[in-house]
């Protein structure tokens, strides 16, 4: 049974990350943590407990670490993923509490008492990790698999011209991050999941339409590029619903930047990635941040060739296949609202 600790800002594609791994027969989340990004910290975490409590998991513990990244200000992204960070989604209070323990604390507990048995997903700014490592130098080897998704290597950035939005909220946390990993064993390497292939995976209004198919839903679910703007769903199911106004707001935002009506799922892909159910290539590489030119703070830099004299330290998704992963949410996250509904 996968077991997971994971980091999120959730975030319209950190809740789609969520809930296709709740929908995921066999997981164990063992504890999900917040990080401040897409939205703040704080936002995060209510954002993150209403989503389980909404996919059927109560009783998760979601803990929130740093508030800020480690040596620059706080910034948020309200225009990518609105005002509560699920888009026009407006998710109910959750029931449960968020736990008053500390997010890097819980990391190294849980990764100290089940060496070799947790996966770690990472799909936010790199803060907490990076807190984690300085405080437990072996959590590489205590755990099984840990994936994260930002950077850009031979693709342009999303927050500036080179630099990947996760990244660039924290560089100096993804700096430290790499770094930790130098001379670690080939099979212990973060798997990279980048831009160069999370910008694949172009989710459209018809996988919404067949999501809300695979769940029964009683009327279509259309999401339309000639809808006014803002438009909520009316869907009798209410993970539908959800998901469903978290994706038309995402659509609109990238129709913005000339994208397209569609949204890059980044987070999903990540999550699938972790879960061994998504197919994959990838290639070891030395990854580098930029932390001092202002030009390219945040950029992130893979040496495939040995050109640094330096070993890997990462291992940088090359391929995915878009058709396959979305057939797999679709049937997953589908099934998923059917049975919560
Ligand atoms: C990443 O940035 C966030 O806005 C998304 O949730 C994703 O994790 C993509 O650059
Ligand atoms: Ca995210």
């Amino acid at each position: 049974m996968p077991a997971y600790l994971l980091d999120v800002d959730t975030g319209i594609d950190d809740a789609l990350a969520l809930a296709y791994l709740a929908a995921l027969p066999d997981t164990e989340f063992v504890a999900v943590t917040a990080t401040h990004g897409n939205v703040d910290a704080d936002q995060v975490a209510r954002n993150t407990l209403a989503l389980l409590e909404l996919c059927g998991r109560p009783g998760v513990e979601v803990a929130i670490g740093a508030r800020g990244p480690l040596s620059i200000p706080l910034t948020t992204t309200p225009e990518t993923h609105g005002p509560q960070g699920i888009g026009y989604a407006v998710l109910p209070g959750p029931a449960g509490q968020v736990s008053a323990r500390n997010a890097v604390d819980l990391w190294i507990e849980h990764a100290r008492a089940r060496p070799g048995e947790l996966t770690a997903l990472i799909t936010a700014p790199l803060t907490n990790f990076a807190l984690a490592l300085r405080r437990e130098p072996e959590l590489p080897d205590l755990l099984a698999k840990v994936v994260i998704m930002g950077g850009s290597f031979y693709h342009q950035g999303n927050t500036t011209p080179t630099a990947e939005w996760n990244t660039h909220v924290d560089p100096h946390a993804a700096k430290e991050v790499y770094a930790a990993y130098r001379g670690r064993q080939p099979e212990k390497l973060p798997i990279v999941c980048s831009l160069d292939t999370t910008e694949r995976m172009e989710l459209h209004p018809a996988h919404v339409e067949a999501l809300a198919r695979a769940a029964g839903a009683a009327a279509p679910e259309l999401v339309l590029p000639g809808d006014p703007e803002g438009l909520r769903s009316t869907s009798g199911n209410t993970l539908v619903r959800h998901l469903s106004d978290a994706l038309r707001f995402y659509f609109e935002f990238h129709r913005h930047y000339d994208q397209g009506y569609l949204a890059h799922v980044h987070d999903f892909f990540a999550a699938g990635v972790a879960a061994g159910t998504l197919e994959y290539t990838a290639r070891p590489a030395t990854v580098d941040v930029e932390t001092d030119s202002p030009l390219l703070m945040g950029t992130t830099v893979a040496d495939f060739r040995g050109l640094w004299g330096a070993p890997p330290n990462a291992r940088v998704v090359s391929g995915n296949n878009p058709e396959q992963a979305f057939r797999e949410l679709v049937s997953a996250v589908g099934s998923l609202a059917r049975r919560v509904g």
